[in-house]
């Protein structure tokens, strides 16, 4: 095989790796958004963030949250009273709480 052969060979293969990689990357992503998405609109806390924020995260009793993080969720959790009673469904860190922060952030 020729020099630039297996280069072109080798090339190919590294992108082929990158966008596998990107891709899976992306998909993971996807399925936290959609986690998120039942965790905000309906099983929150058994009442959902959606009833307080609005079905599309607009504001409603609490303010609008589109584009906010999992790290903004987890700061509201230390200050905000009305949502304390969501910390033994979404603990700091957690799964839940990502997804639900993956979701906000892509309403924004
Ligand atoms: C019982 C009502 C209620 C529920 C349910 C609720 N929130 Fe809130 N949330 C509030 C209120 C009220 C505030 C604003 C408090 C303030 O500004 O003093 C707030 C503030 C926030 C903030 C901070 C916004 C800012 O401007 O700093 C974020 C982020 C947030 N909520 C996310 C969520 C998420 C995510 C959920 C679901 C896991 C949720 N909230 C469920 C009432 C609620």
């Amino acid at each position: 095989m020729s020099k630039i052969l297996t280069s072109t060979f080798a090339f190919a293969a590294t992108v082929g790796l990158a966008l596998t990689m990107s891709t899976t990357s992306v998909s993971a992503n996807e399925d936290l958004i959609a986690e998120g998405k039942i965790i905000f609109e309906e099983t929150a806390g058994g009442v959902g963030c959606a009833s307080c924020h609005g079905m599309d995260g607009s504001g409603d009793i609490g303010p609008d949250i589109r584009g906010y993080d999992d790290l903004d969720v987890s700061a509201a959790f230390n200050s905000v009273f009305e949502m304390q009673f969501l910390r033994g469904d979404i603990g700091p860190g957690s799964r839940k709480m990502k997804a639900v922060g993956a979701y906000i952030e892509s309403l924004g």
